[in-house]
């Protein structure tokens, strides 16, 4: 069902991403050791990413980092998801087992696999012996991290994980293993990986990237048309012209009313879902560290989107005058989480939906 609201898993039920689907294909056949897939919240990168890995008919590992923010970031569950992936596999691809039980701390007991968090572990232990299986059976091996700029708050100190020095280790060594990273917030990914930064571990590795775009207008039109036929459900073009224009190609959203709207066939559902939308949107708004973020969003929103108006119009709201620098990092951190983008010299909201939430602040 294209309006199934989680993400998708079948290409039947995903909507115009064949091109990023051959992108992903060719790049484990003939890419780098790394590719990362970038785009907005809501824009279908898990979708992307979990088609391709239930078709590509090879072994992966799949970790959505969100489970740290929920469980804690701590190494001890790191490796129980791990463990859990690692049971899955081995009852597709039993041989497995004979290479991890060599491994310092995995104990294999019949037919699964458990880490012995006494012992000395090693995550780049681990790998090296799913790369020689790999290897050994003519295969590739896929780690594959979803919100991976999450696996930041892992790094430092004793007992922790430190994925970029992990990842740089695999991407040297181990000619089996691909990486599929992704994540919403762009900027802050782009930071964690640190391709341009010389002081990380990746710094200057070739990579492949993947940008997951928004639909333009004739396709969320069709999207949603598509969809209500699929459901069954008429739907008069002023509805999903209202759908549209709200939304702004966002697969998410449109997915969002779309389901709604099945469910419930009334153009009434339309305001309703909108105004649920925006409550869910407030909420991702107000997890921001600082009323600045919310001020400075609420200025561009209203229509404040050069430096200076937005820079007013926070002052007026703080109640206070604040300093250049305090504005800039606060414009500079909403780019880096993908809720803002400087074109030309204006500031816009990336989310229609946020940007109407945060007027009503
Ligand atoms: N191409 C598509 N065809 C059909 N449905 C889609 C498509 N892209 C996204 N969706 C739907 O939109 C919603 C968001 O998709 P998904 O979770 O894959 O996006 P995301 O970019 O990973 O979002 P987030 O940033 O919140 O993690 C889901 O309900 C999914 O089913
Ligand atoms: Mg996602």
């Amino acid at each position: 069902m294209l309006f199934d609201p989680r993400p998708k898993t079948r290409r039947e039920e995903l909507y115009d991403r064949d091109s990023e689907l051959t992108a992903l294909e060719e790049f484990v056949d003939r890419g780098s050791p790394l590719m990362v897939v970038f785009g907005i919240r809501r824009v279908g990168k898990t979708s992307v990413v979990k088609v391709f890995l239930s078709e590509a008919n090879i072994p992966y590992i799949y970790i959505d980092a969100r489970v740290f923010e929920e469980g804690g970031f701590r190494k001890e569950l790191v490796y129980r998801v791990l463990s859990e992936e690692l049971n899955r596999l081995r009852g597709r691809w039993h041989s497995i087992l004979e290479y991890l039980k060599v491994v310092e701390g995995v104990e294999v007991s019949g037919f699964s696999v458990r880490f012995d968090l006494r012992r000395r572990l090693s995550l780049v232990e681990v790998f090296k012996k799913l790369d020689e299986w790999a290897g050994d059976s003519g295969r590739k091996i896929i780690i594959a991290v979803d919100e991976a700029q999450l696996l930041r708050y892992l790094k430092g100190g004793k007992g922790r994980i430190d994925f970029t020095a992990v990842i740089s280790y695999c991407y040297d060594n181990l000619s089996h293993i691909k990486f599929v990273i992704t994540g919403s917030e762009v900027g802050v990914l782009r930071d964690f990986l640190g391709f341009n930064d010389p002081s990380s571990w990746l710094y200057g590795r070739i990579r492949d990237e993947l940008i997951v775009e928004r639909f333009d207008r004739e396709k969320s039109i069709d999207f949603l048309e598509k969809g209500f036929s699929e459901c069954g459900v008429k739907s008069p073009i002023t509805v999903i012209e209202e759908i549209v224009n709200k939304v702004d190609g966002i697969p998410g959203w449109l997915t969002y009313f779309g389901y709604r709207f099945c469910k419930n066939p009334d153009p009434g559902v339309i305001r309703e879902a909108f105004n649920e939308a925006k409550a869910m949107a407030l909420s991702e708004v107000k997890k921001l560290p600082s009323k600045y973020y919310i001020y400075a969003l609420k200025a561009i929103a209203l229509g404040y989107n050069r430096w200076k108006s937005i820079k007013q119009a926070m002052e007026v709201w703080v109640g206070h005058s604040l300093s250049n620098a305090q504005v800039s990092r606060t414009l500079q951190m909403l780019s880096k989480l993908s809720f803002i983008e400087k074109r030309d010299d204006e500031y816009i909201i990336l989310d229609p939906v946020i940007a109407e939430a945060v007027k009503e602040l």
